[in-house]
């Protein structure tokens, strides 16, 4: 069968070559147009700033004894014998007002346990007797490293709720299996003589990515 498609004519070509060199053309000056730059360019989008980093950062903000010693980090504070004479306990100073007066080698320290300080007094939890140990409520001699145990002799509901794994955080596995359960330690949250968590900034909310930044990016303090 015979094709219904012709070959063009001469005439035809020659139209399409006009054509085809006036789009061409165009399109040059076009392009001569934009790198000319004739209608500016859009605004570049603002940049957004990162979040702090420390937002970010799950390491639990006190280091406690267990994990000084475990990082061989210096351990001097709780050397109470380098200083302290053994069978003679420091004997705790007051001012007028009954509030503890720290001597300078325990500045360090910032006391504030409970609503008016019920709970300051350092023997309430240190042992006289043996000052490298605690002393529970209950009457059992504690090693440093056991100050969970120690605030769960007072704290028993939170430390119920501890064991529970609803107070404190739980990181690391639930399939016991594939690795160990961590649990933090009360003093990895709470400074044993001033527990009350300090206030901090919340971490800024999010934003659109084409939004540009107004006001001042909230800092954490
Ligand atoms: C760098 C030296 C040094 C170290 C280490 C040290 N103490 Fe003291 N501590 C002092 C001095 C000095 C005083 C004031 C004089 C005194 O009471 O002996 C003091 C006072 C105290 C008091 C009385 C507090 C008051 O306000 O009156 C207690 C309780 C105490 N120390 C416990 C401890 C315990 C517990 C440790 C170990 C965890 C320890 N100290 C480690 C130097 C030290
Ligand atoms: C000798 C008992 C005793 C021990 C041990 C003890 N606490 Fe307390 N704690 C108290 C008392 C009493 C209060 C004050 C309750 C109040 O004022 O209503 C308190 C208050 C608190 C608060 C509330 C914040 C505040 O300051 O009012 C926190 C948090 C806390 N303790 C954490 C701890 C942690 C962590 C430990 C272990 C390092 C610990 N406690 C050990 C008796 C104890
Ligand atoms: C509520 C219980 C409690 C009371 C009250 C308390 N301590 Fe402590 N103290 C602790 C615990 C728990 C640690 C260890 C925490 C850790 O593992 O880091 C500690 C650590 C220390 C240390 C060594 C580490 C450091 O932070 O410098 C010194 C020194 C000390 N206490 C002195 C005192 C003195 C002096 C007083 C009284 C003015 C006092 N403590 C009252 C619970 C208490
Ligand atoms: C992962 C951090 C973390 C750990 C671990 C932790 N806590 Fe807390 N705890 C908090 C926070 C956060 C609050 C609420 C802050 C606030 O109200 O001041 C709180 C609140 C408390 C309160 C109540 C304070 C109040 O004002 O009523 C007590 C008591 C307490 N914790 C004791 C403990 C004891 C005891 C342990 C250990 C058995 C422990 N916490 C372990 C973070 C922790």
């Amino acid at each position: 069968m015979d094709s219904d498609i012709q070959p063009p004519t001469r005439a035809g070509r020659i139209q399409t070559n006009w054509i085809l060199a006036a789009v061409s053309a165009t399109f040059l000056v076009m392009a001569g147009l934009f790198v000319a730059n004739l209608w500016g360019r859009t605004a570049a989008t603002p940049k957004v700033p990162l979040v702090d980093v420390q937002f970010l950062d799950p390491a639990p903000w006190r280091q406690t004894y267990t994990d000084l010693a475990k990082a061989k980090e210096d351990l001097s504070d709780f050397d109470c014998y380098g200083c302290h004479e053994k069978k003679k306990p420091p004997v705790i100073e007051y001012d007028e007002k009954h509030n503890i007066v720290l001597p300078k080698e325990h500045s360090n320290l910032k006391l504030g346990h409970g609503s008016h300080n019920r709970n300051n007094v350092c023997y309430n939890c240190h042992n006289e007797q043996n000052l490298v140990t605690f002393q529970a409520r209950d009457g059992r001699e504690l090693k440093f490293q056991d100050s969970t145990a120690l605030c769960g002799s007072c704290h028993g509901p939170t430390y119920r709720d501890w064991e529970a794994g609803v107070h404190g955080r739980t990181s690391g596995y639930w399939d016991r299996s594939r690795g160990e359960l961590q649990r933090l330690n009360c003093a990895n949250c709470h400074d044993p003589h001033s527990p009350r968590i300090p206030t901090r900034a919340p971490a800024p909310p999010p934003r659109g990515l084409h939004e540009p930044a107004t006001g001042p990016t909230p800092t954490a303090h």
